[in-house]
């Protein structure tokens, strides 16, 4: 399945650099910090637990990076260990790049854990796409188990993921979104009295996976 093949899995490795978690204090107008220099990023150990992929999740430089391999039987995921109420999240992502149609790579927070019907999400979502074509990321925002103040909005990234790394950023606040990739903001929503509960205020757990999303992504990945 994979061209240039080898028999064995992983068939895609997404490289996860240390999650870095940097909460806001809560304050009008919260940016997010000017660069990430000066924030400790967190080990694995310090804030997160695997919670699908067994031995397809690996952990190297003493817990600060992270590495999730797709295969035949499974992907692989974390979440953290707290749930956060507004903030600024922040992951160095390096895509697989090998063949990877209908890979799902995803970072992004959400409760739907605790609030099984009316549960919140922010998302990165990249779908894979067939050798030579562009990685596509999207991202989503739910807010009370909706999508209706904001469906998701697709983004044509500017360089090719899979070389290196790059910072795919989200800052909440109680009155805004804003999603970044490295430091420029591709998507903002701000709060209005009419998305009511539709724009997130619950804590929200914040999650890394790799999945095969071929029947899911498949539409969208491979046009
Ligand atoms: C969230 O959604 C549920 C179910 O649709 C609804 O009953 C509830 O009133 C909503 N919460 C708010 C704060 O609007
Ligand atoms: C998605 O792609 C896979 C692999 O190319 C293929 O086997 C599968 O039938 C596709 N699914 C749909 C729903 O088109």
């Amino acid at each position: 399945m994979a061209s240039g093949a080898s028999s064995s899995p992983p068939l895609s490795v997404l490289s996860l650099a240390a999650v870095v978690v940097l909460l806001l204090a809560a304050r009008g107008g919260a940016r997010p910090p000017h660069s990430l220099r000066g924030v400790r990023p967190l080990a694995f150990d310090e804030g997160y637990a695997q919670i699908f992929g067994s031995s397809n999740l690996a952990l190297l430089r003493d817990g600060r990076r992270v590495h999730l391999a797709l295969d035949e039987s499974t992907g692989a995921g974390f979440a953290s260990q707290d749930l956060f109420l507004h903030g600024f999240f922040s992951a160095a992502i390096k895509l697989p790049a090998d063949y990877a149609a209908g890979v799902v790579v995803a970072f992004y927070l959400s409760n739907g854990d605790v609030y099984e019907k009316t549960h919140d999400e922010l998302d990165f979502e990249f779908l894979g796409n067939v050798r030579g074509r562009e990685w596509r990321v999207q991202t989503n925002v739910y807010g009370n188990g909706s999508t209706h103040a904001c469906r998701e909005e697709r983004y044509d990234l500017p360089f090719d993921p899979t070389d290196d790394f790059h910072h795919y950023s989200i800052l909440w606040t109680s009155q805004r979104i804003i999603f970044y990739v490295d430091e420029t903001p591709i998507r903002e929503v701000v709060r209005t009295a009419a998305m009511g509960a539709a724009f997130p205020s619950k804590p929200m757990s914040l999650y890394a996976t790799i999945w095969d999303g071929s029947t899911w992504a498949n539409a969208s990945a491979s046009h």
